[in-house]
Formats: C-alpha cells, structure tokens, sequence
C-alpha cells in the first residue's frame, strides 16, 4: 500500500521544535521587513514601544501592535505595501460593505508561494495530480478563483476556469469533462446541486469525488447535506485576502477535523477580543495572524475577527483552526441575544421539509428589533400549504427553544430565497445605524 506520507512534503509533518525554530527565524525576517518598509508598521511599532530586535522568543510576538482592517483602509491603495509597486506582479480587492476597498499586492515571489501552498492544500484535501479541477469561485478582485487556479495548475491538475454564475453551464461542464475536484463555495454547491436536480441529473452521479468549500462560514450539518446529496468528500478550506486568499488553512481528506493552518508561512494567535490578551491553545477567541513569508504585503498580529480556537496538529503536524463558525461582525445582537447565521442553518437542516437556503433580516420598526427568517421548502411539500405552514411553525419553535428569540418566518416558493455565486449574503440589517 502506498504510504499516504509520500504524497506530503516533510514539512508537512515537522516536528514542534522545528516549526518553533523556523517560526522564530521567519518572525524575526517579517518584523524587521515590514519595519524597515512600511511606513504605518514603523509608526505603529515605534508608538508600541517595541522594534523587531525585541523580538528574541515566540512569545514576544505579543508585545507587537495589532493590525486591524480599517489600516489597509488609511493606507489605501498601496500605502502598505513594503516592495516598489513596480515590484507587485497581483493586485486583489475586496469590496467590503462601504468604502474604500482593501487592496492586497503580491510579489512574484509570493504568487509562487501562494501556488505551492494552494497545491499543498488540495492535495491534502484529497485533490491529485491530473485531476479535472472545476473553479467556480469567482475570478477576478476576489482572491478565490485565481488563488484555486494556480494552486490546482502547481498541483498537475487541469483546470476548468468556470468562476461563479452561469449554473447551467456549470453542471453541463462538470459532467462533460468529468470534473472529480470542485472548488467553489458551500452555498454556491447547493445552487449548483439544485440546478442538477431541475435539469433531471442525479447529483449523486456526478463525477464529483471531492469538494473543497470556504470563504464563508458553514456548518457540519452542511457538509453532511451536501456530502449525502451529491455523493462526495466535502472539505473546509479557509484564507483572507489580507493574509494570502484561500490556502491559508485547509482540512486533510483523512480526517476531516478542523483546518491545518500552514504554520511556516503564517503564525496563529488566538486573543480574547475584547481585551487583546493572548489566550492559551484550546481557548475559544480571535483568530490573529502574522505572516512570515510574505514580501509586498506582510501583516503583524493581523485581527481577522474569525472565531475559533487552536487544537494541536492530527494527520498533519501544523496545529488546526477549529471550523469557523463566525465572525465578530457577522454577529447580530437582537433584542440583547446574540446570533450567528450559522446557528439558524443547523436548525433548518434538522428539518427535511425545509431546503438549506436561507437568509436572516434584522428590523426596528418601533423600538424592539424583529427577525425574520427567510426559508424555502423542499421541492416535494412546495404545493402543500398545510405541510409548508407546519414547517415554517415547527422552525419558529425550535429557534425559540435553541436559540431564546422569537421570529417571523418569512416561507418562500422555491428559488425564492435570493441565490449567490460566491460568498451568500445571510444578513440583511435594516437597523439603522449609530
Ligand atoms: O474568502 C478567501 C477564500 C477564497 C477562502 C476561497 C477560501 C476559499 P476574503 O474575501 O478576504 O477571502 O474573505 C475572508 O472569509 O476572514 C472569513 O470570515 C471568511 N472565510 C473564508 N474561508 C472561510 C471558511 C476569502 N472556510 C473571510 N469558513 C475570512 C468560514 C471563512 N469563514
């Protein structure tokens, strides 16, 4: 038998103390590189007190200032880049709710390590050299199509540069050429198996063996929706633009338990976000990276506002991010109960008469804030009104009960619930703001 370890580079499974020793090395490389040419990190360490030669053990690392989103912001665009501009091959974006976008530059350097890390983390994902690959994240701004392309290419895989949208094609596409790898986001896989459906193919007969889903949280129950439905592997991959795009943490096929995070490239904290203070592994917080390769844009204690915790490494050595359920901001604070859109997906998919597609709105019309849940039937019960109406009502209980709030469910016909073809849109806050 093949011995799984051959297929992984030894670094994949080095030992503490070599990590620890590379770690200290490449921290003390990214401290003084961004220190030396990045104006804000300059102003920003000396304020702190700290200069990277205090930078002697691991645990000096939190003597360093956080970065935090809206800094990319105030620099924009290319304030915190710490090469020339001539010297940035990649320009990404992301748009962001208002405002300015946050833009991120690479290196040619970098887009090389962004490729093995990507082909790296396909390949532990269960994808192989000479796989068909199938991209439907989107190309473009968004780290997600390009940043899966180059990695499956560095794998040996051929690729299908689909990006998002054009559902139908999609699925011809997938079945034509006979894509064993996806790569596309969770909600997005739902669309892709309803259009399957409405097109009289069984998603279950689609050559698709693995998929490999992130960019927006998504829950166990989710993966087994999907991996019961279309008949495959599905597998959590996770990354921000800030730090790299996707590649920064993936799941191995083996053992589908939390997401290695590739610790010679990207040092994890996890802090208490409220006071800042670094919390022990095990501990649930802030996920807070530093990058330690990355030449045009190196972050220090970068504040992701993903929640999670570390646990130690399993089929790799590199130590797991637990899956992410949510982030700070992504947390709405109704009548004083807090909630993740994640909690509300678990709930409807208990219920096999409901449909995975949903959407939560967020109204003040008085003084008291009012949710409603946007939610589909299945197919089978849509012309049964009683059946629908008993759904809607049985979910309304059980988010009273789990979840201590009361809300309107709002049952759409089919397709009603407004579909992405990348990251879905859960929250709809009508709020207003201050
Ligand atoms: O979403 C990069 C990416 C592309 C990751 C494709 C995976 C696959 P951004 O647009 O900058 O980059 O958004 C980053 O998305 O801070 C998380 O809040 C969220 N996110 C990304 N992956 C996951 C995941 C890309 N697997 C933000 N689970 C991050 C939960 C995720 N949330």
């Amino acid at each position: 038998m093949t011995d799984p370890r051959a297929r992984t580079d030894a670094i994949e499974h080095a030992s503490r103390d070599e990590l620890s020793a590379l770690q200290l090395q490449q921290l003390q490389w990214s401290l003084r590189h961004a220190y030396e040419n990045v104006p804000h990190f300059r102003s920003a360490f000396q304020a702190a007190g700290v200069h990277p030669d205090d930078m002697k053990q691991l645990g000096d690392l939190a003597k360093f200032p956080f970065t935090v989103k809206t800094d990319l912001r105030d620099n924009y665009p290319f304030g915190m880049f710490a090469v020339p501009r001539e010297q940035v091959v990649r320009i990404h974006a992301s748009s962001g709710t208002t405002g300015k976008p946050t833009v991120v530059g690479y290196t040619q350097g970098d887009i090389d390590n962004w490729a093995d890390l990507m082909a790296r983390s396909i390949r532990a994902a269960g994808g192989r050299p000479g796989d068909i690959v199938h991209v439907a994240y989107g190309y473009g701004l968004f780290t997600g199509g390009l940043g899966a392309h180059y990695g499956a290419e560095r794998l040996g895989c051929s690729v299908v540069p689909m990006s998002g949208g054009q559902t139908e094609k999609q699925v011809q596409l997938i079945h034509e050429f006979g894509a064993r790898v996806i790569m596309v986001t969770p909600s997005y896989m739902l669309a892709i198996a309803d259009e399957m459906e409405r097109m009289g193919l069984d998603p279950k007969a689609s050559p698709i063996e693995v998929g490999i889903f992130g960019a927006e949280p998504w829950t166990e129950s989710m993966r087994t929706e999907i991996e019961t439905r279309v008949g495959m592997q599905a597998v959590d991959i996770f990354g921000l633009s800030e730090i790299m795009g996707p590649g920064v943490a993936i799941e191995c096929l083996e053992t589908k338990d939390g997401l290695h995070i590739w610790e010679d490239h990207f040092y994890p904290e996890i802090i208490d976000p409220e006071t800042g203070e670094v919390l022990p592994d095990g501990a649930f917080g802030e996920l807070v990276i530093t990058t330690m390769t990355k030449e045009a844009l190196p972050m220090v204690r970068y504040r992701t506002r993903d929640l999670t915790r570390l646990l130690p490494g399993t089929a790799r050595s590199h130590r797991r991010i637990e899956k992410i359920t949510g982030r700070s901001d992504d947390m709405l604070i109704i009548r004083g109960v807090n909630l993740f859109p994640t909690q509300i997906e678990e709930l409807l998919l208990q219920d096999e008469r409901l449909s995975p597609h949903y959407q939560l709105q967020v109204d003040r019309p008085g003084n008291l804030d009012q949710l409603t849940v946007r939610v589909e039937p299945k197919p089978e019960i849509a012309g049964d009104r009683a059946a629908c109406e008993a759904a809607g009502s049985r979910l309304a209980g059980r988010i009273k009960t789990m979840c201590g709030l009361s809300a309107a469910i709002d049952m759409q016909p089919v397709g009603g619930v407004a579909r992405s073809m990348g990251k879905a849109q859960r929250i709809v806050d009508n709020r207003p703001r201050g």
